[in-house]
């Protein structure tokens, strides 16, 4: 297969209004032309998301950034330092139709990313537009981190899928609103330290929740229950371990990285939600430390728990 050609031809595809599987370094994405509504409506419509949970817009630089955005000067600083790579700006909407209303969820703010896998960059460059890429799973359900998964949840309404191997980061991209007081609305790779080095100290959400609809509802959830925080798993359960003392089971790194245990996370949720005759799922307690704050945030959801 000729990756040029297959870049080239998902670039026709998204001109012509269809949808693209494409990889990220975080996790896959199902990608549309950001201005084309009818095109972001069949994201929707694919993935049953509901229609005020409003898209990232991808872009290639920061350049491309501003003529959607409003940058100010904290963008800049954390859009200098982290770009290409795993951190989403929610700043003021500068241009309303290069985003489409749709794609925004009506609101005067849009999420830009810049990402770091080649794919993405190159058929952002071939395409020469800003893309609106959700992550590829239908809503409610983990993030695809490998092409066959992605191909499984969104496939069927693709047009073309880009085969960039499994993700290395593993976790949705750090989200961080810079409207009023920055406020981390997603952890991420992209660590809330990291950040505040930058910019000095960011916000809890929860104030703002109106303007990360994402964030209402259950998410990134496997089938089965899940358990968390468990010492062991009851016989009727599958683990899910973390560290050297695992044992059976799916271990998220023997090692006890979390930058191992965070790209293995929806891999291995979805494995160990394929498990027969399992009646939930018990997940070992994982440090809050650094990147441990994502993992944590998303186990949470999977299991229910919002916030
Ligand atoms: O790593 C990622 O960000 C992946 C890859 C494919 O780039 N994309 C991704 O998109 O995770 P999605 O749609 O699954 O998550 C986007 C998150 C949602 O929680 C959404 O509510 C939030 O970003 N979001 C988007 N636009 C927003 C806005 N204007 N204000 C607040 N939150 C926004
Ligand atoms: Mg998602």
């Amino acid at each position: 297969m000729d990756p040029a050609a297959d870049i080239a031809g998902a670039a026709v595809a998204l001109k012509a209004g269809g949808l693209v599987i494409l990889p990220t370094e975080t996790v896959y994405g199902l990608a549309a032309d950001a201005g084309d509504a009818q095109a972001v409506a069949a994201i929707y419509a694919a993935k049953g998301r509901p229609a005020f949970n409003p898209l990232i817009a991808h872009v290639a630089d920061a350049a491309a950034a501003r003529r959607i955005a409003v940058f100010e000067e904290r963008a800049e600083r954390l859009a200098a330092a982290f770009w290409p790579g795993p951190l989403t700006l929610v700043l003021p909407v500068a241009d309303e139709a290069a985003v489409c209303d749709l794609a925004r969820a009506g609101l005067d703010t849009v999420a830009v990313r810049a990402p770091a896998h080649p794919m993405a960059r190159a058929l952002l460059e071939a395409f020469g537009g800003p893309l609106v890429a959700p992550s590829a799973n239908r809503s409610g359900r983990p993030s695809p981190t490998t092409f066959a998964d992605a191909v499984e949840e969104t496939g069927a309404a693709a047009a073309a899928a880009l085969d960039g191997g499994a993700c290395a980061i593993g976790l949705e991209s750090t989200v961080v609103a810079l409207l009023d007081r920055p406020r981390l609305l997603r952890p991420g790779a992209i660590t809330r330290s990291q950040i505040e080095a930058l910019i000095g100290p960011i916000f809890e959400a929860e104030a703002d929740a109106k303007r990360s609809p994402g964030r209402l509802t259950r998410h990134y959830a496997p089938d089965l229950p899940l358990r968390l925080n468990a010492k062991e798993p009851r016989t009727d359960e599958v683990w899910l371990s973390f560290g050297p003392r695992g044992g059976h089971g799916f271990n998220l790194s023997p090692a006890g990285d979390l930058t191992e245990a965070a790209a293995n996370l929806f891999a291995y949720l979805r494995a160990a939600d394929r498990s027969d005759g399992a009646a939930g799922i018990a997940v070992a307690p994982i440090p809050d430390a650094g990147l441990g704050e994502a993992i944590n945030d998303r186990l949470r959801r999977a299991a229910g728990f919002v916030g």
